[in-house]
């Protein structure tokens, strides 16, 4: 709003002094007319009746004493009143005029980008502390939201850059004939596409993710099931390549979990992969499934590389790989592990790694609640091919 609109409309001061001041000016008003009509009237019947005969001059004297006296009394009210009106208001509006004016700073800088801007409360009151309070959240979500569309956008160019640059180096070589065109070629020039492919998928579902804008289609599934169809579903990949799988869920018994099936199947697959990746031939992996009191825990172990201590609390950030060259050779975007503890918090539960270190073997432990509840429903979601 302009600032000469702002200065034609009259402040929530000057209106609430109105406010006062009218009906201040009503009940003298009422007053003062009674005191006129019904006072003199009323005095004059009291002081006959004290003395039915007066000396006329003596009672003129009286009746004036009185209107005067009626008239201080009635002005004194109204100053009195008037100042009692002008220091309530001021005291009132103090506080929330502060606050108001903070929000309104607060929102126009947030307009203009400076998302970290915040109100602090200045006492206006219950309902404009927690106007200020629903402001912060609202302008730290954004914040949150534009930090991670930044870092987002400067991870993204990071990781399309090595994948351009060959195909890029590639398709120079060819024009100039520096590089046959043969298998070796060819499986580079695929393998670098099929990165920038899977990288377009995973990133729609990791900003998704990571704020909280998953949707699930929850249904109630034993836990048994979920974790023998997921075996069942990787038992081949794992037989190829030479590395042991194995279920153990009898001690889920019949616990139900409320959750979204192909999210859960899509944490789970990326759990088994990360351990058959990790796993070396002749190696194993168990998947078991039991109940911890109102939550079901199901745990994937493997007897491969490990994880060493310092790098445990970083697998699950976007774009972390342990071991860069290794984990980039196998295709991997360093995103699985992001984007299924997201879903694992999506659904109430939790995803946490341990490892006794390198060359130790690493588990990961899916904690679901018993009877899980869904945190965020958007608008859309989209699948992880
Ligand atoms: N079972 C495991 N054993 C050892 N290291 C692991 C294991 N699982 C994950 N990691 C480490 O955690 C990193 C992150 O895993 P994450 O699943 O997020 O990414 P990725 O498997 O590299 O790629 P993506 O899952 O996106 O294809 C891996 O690069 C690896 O270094
Ligand atoms: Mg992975």
């Amino acid at each position: 709003m302009s600032t000469r609109a702002r200065r034609g409309r009259r402040g929530l001061a000057t209106r609430l002094l109105l406010a006062q001041v009218v009906v201040l000016l009503a009940s003298l008003l009422t007053a003062g007319l009674v005191a006129l009509l019904v006072g003199p009237s009323l005095f004059h019947a009291h002081v006959l009746q004290v003395r039915p005969v007066w000396d006329p001059a003596e009672l003129e004297h009286i009746e004036r004493g009185f209107r005067e006296a009626s008239f201080v009394a009635l002005s004194a009210g109204l100053l009195i009143s008037l100042g009692c009106a002008i220091a309530v208001t001021w005291w009132m509006t103090r506080g929330m005029q502060r606050t108001l004016d903070a929000l309104t700073t607060a929102a126009s800088k947030v307009s203009r980008g400076h998302l970290s801007s915040r109100v602090s409360s200045a006492g206006g009151g219950a309902e404009l502390d927690t106007l200020a309070g629903a402001f912060n959240l609202m302008a730290g979500q954004l914040e949150q939201t534009e930090a991670t569309r930044r870092r987002l956008l400067s991870d993204l160019a990071h990781e399309l850059r090595t994948p351009i640059s060959t195909i890029q180096l590639y398709c120079e070589g060819l024009t100039d004939g520096v590089i046959q065109w043969d298998e070796a070629t060819e499986r580079v020039l695929t393998e670098h596409t099929a990165r920038l492919a899977r990288l377009a998928g995973d990133i729609d579902d990791v900003s998704r993710a990571e704020e909280g804008r998953l949707e699930l289609d929850l249904s109630p599934v034993p836990v048994t099931d979920l974790v023998a169809s997921t075996v069942q579903r990787q038992q081949d990949v794992f037989a190829a390549a030479g590395v042991r799988l194995t279920g153990e869920y009898r001690t889920a018994g019949d616990a139900v979990v409320h959750v979204d099936t192909d999210r859960l199947g899509q944490v789970l697959d990326n759990l088994l992969r990360n351990a058959l990746r990790h796993t070396p031939q002749g190696g194993a992996v168990v998947v078991s499934a039991g109940r911890a009191g109102e939550e079901v825990q199901v745990t994937v172990t493997d007897s491969g590389d490990g994880i060493p201590a310092e790098q445990l609390s970083h697998v699950f950030e976007r774009f972390y790989r342990g071991d860069t060259a290794r984990d980039r050779d196998h295709g991997g975007s360093g995103i699985g592990l992001t984007i299924s503890r997201a879903i694992a918090d999506a659904h109430g539960g939790s995803l946490t790694a341990s490892s006794e270190g390198r060359g130790r073997g690493s588990s990961f432990t899916l904690r679901l609640p018993v009877r899980a509840r869904q945190r965020s429903v958007p608008a859309h979601g989209t699948d992880r091919s």
